[in-house]
């Protein structure tokens, strides 16, 4: 059932995507195991045939992340984050160009960048915090793509959306957004101007590190019929069950992201002024360079923040290691906190420290994450 999408988005989360209310109805979407339909002779066109192009499973899942993102038309589920990216970089023409975040999720880019290589697409890496540079980098670019990142991962770089979005569209381009950090609870880039939004629906929308999904949103119906046509023919879709339990994740998307940023920027303050930290970053954090431009922009700083430990390299490995309670590991975005070293990653750009530890801050009390992590960063300067 389409939800009211003048509701707050916290309300939203728990009212988007049911089922008809009518008595005796369930409250929650079925499963449905099925791969074909009963087909008519004459179709109409409203009925479904086949689940690669449409099933009763997703639609709900699609209603909600859609209206949460303040669009008309309602999401596309993918099979993971990477599917919805990929569907997304299959916009950008032949020839044409595209302009990205240097700093984008690492993935992105190794696909980004194979896709220029096989449709000869120039690709041009910038600093999207830097909005004279982009702007530059957008003239004379023909048939072009502006991507977006923010913040980014992992450097939380902040792109002015607004401003970025005004630039790419006096040039005709179009403008794509990754919206997995914030969420659109935090961050409604189709209101700033963005044509597309994508996202890993992985971390913070399913929420529980048990799913990997993605979806794409668009509002305009030609951009949205071309994302559904890729979708149609490369058949990167998701199971049922996944998407039932992702929207199950989305019910309480609200109090965990309410949750993990309090606690984020709480921890990000507290390690701000600790002897042992050499830098530590986060958008809610006065020192941040764009801090004024998130705080503008978003009505949430995130859940991920940054930290590089005096000592180095060396220093992030052993808090990576000594810590209890929070999980060493990759990923963001769910229940239970998350640490990494990102440079173990071989594809992460070398711009990003040897010694920058990426953090996502879950649900737990923050004073059990507090007392693990300082325990674990005074550890690693014995
Ligand atoms: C910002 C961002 N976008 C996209 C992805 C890719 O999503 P998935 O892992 O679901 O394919 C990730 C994964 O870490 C990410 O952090």
């Amino acid at each position: 059932m389409a939800a009211d999408n003048n509701l707050r988005t916290d309300s939203l989360v728990v009212a988007a995507g049911r089922p008809p209310r009518r008595p005796g109805a369930p409250v929650n979407p079925p499963v449905v195991m099925s791969s074909t339909y009963v087909g008519a002779d004459w179709p109409s066109g409203d009925e479904l045939v086949y689940a690669r192009y449409d099933t009763e499973s997703w639609r709900p899942l699609e209603e909600a992340i859609g209206a949460l993102e303040g669009s008309a038309e309602r999401a596309l589920a993918f099979g993971s984050g990477m599917a919805a990216i990929s569907a997304a970089l299959s916009l950008v023409p032949n020839g044409g160009t595209l302009v990205m975040p240097r700093h984008s999720y690492n993935t992105s880019l190794v696909a980004a960048k194979e896709h220029a290589r096989l449709r000869g697409i120039a690709l041009v890496e910038v600093d999207i915090a830097d909005t004279a540079a982009v702007t530059e980098a957008l003239d004379g670019a023909d048939d072009l793509v502006l991507w977006v990142e923010s913040p980014t991962n992992p450097m939380l770089e902040v792109a002015d959306i607004a401003a970025l979005a005004a630039a790419a569209h006096e040039r005709e381009g179009i403008v794509i957004a990754d919206n997995t950090f914030a969420t659109p609870l935090a961050q409604r880039p189709l209101a700033l101007g963005a044509d597309v939004v994508v996202h890993s629906v992985t971390k913070y929308l399913a929420g529980h590190s048990d799913v990997v999904m993605g979806a794409v949103v668009a509002d305009d119906g030609e951009l949205w019929a071309a994302l559904k046509a890729q979708r149609d023919v490369h058949g990167a879709i998701p199971g049922p069950w996944e998407a039932w339990l992702a929207l199950r994740g989305i019910r309480t998307l609200a109090l965990r992201i309410e949750r993990s940023q309090r606690s984020a920027l709480d921890l990000a303050t507290r390690l701000e002024a600790h002897p042992a930290v050499a830098e530590v970053r986060h958008p809610g954090l006065a020192s941040h360079p764009q801090h004024e431009l998130a705080a503008a922009q978003m009505t949430g700083f995130g859940s991920v923040l940054t930290l590089r430990p005096r000592g180095g390299a060396a220093a992030a490995s052993e808090i990576a290691r000594a810590v209890r309670l929070w999980v060493p590991g990759t990923s963001l975005g769910g229940v239970e906190s998350l640490i990494e070293r990102r440079r173990r990653i071989p594809s992460e750009p070398v711009t990003v420290p040897e010694d920058l530890l990426r953090l996502s801050v879950g649900v737990e009390h923050v004073e059990d994450l507090a007392d693990d992590l300082f325990a674990a960063l005074e550890a690693s300067q014995r």
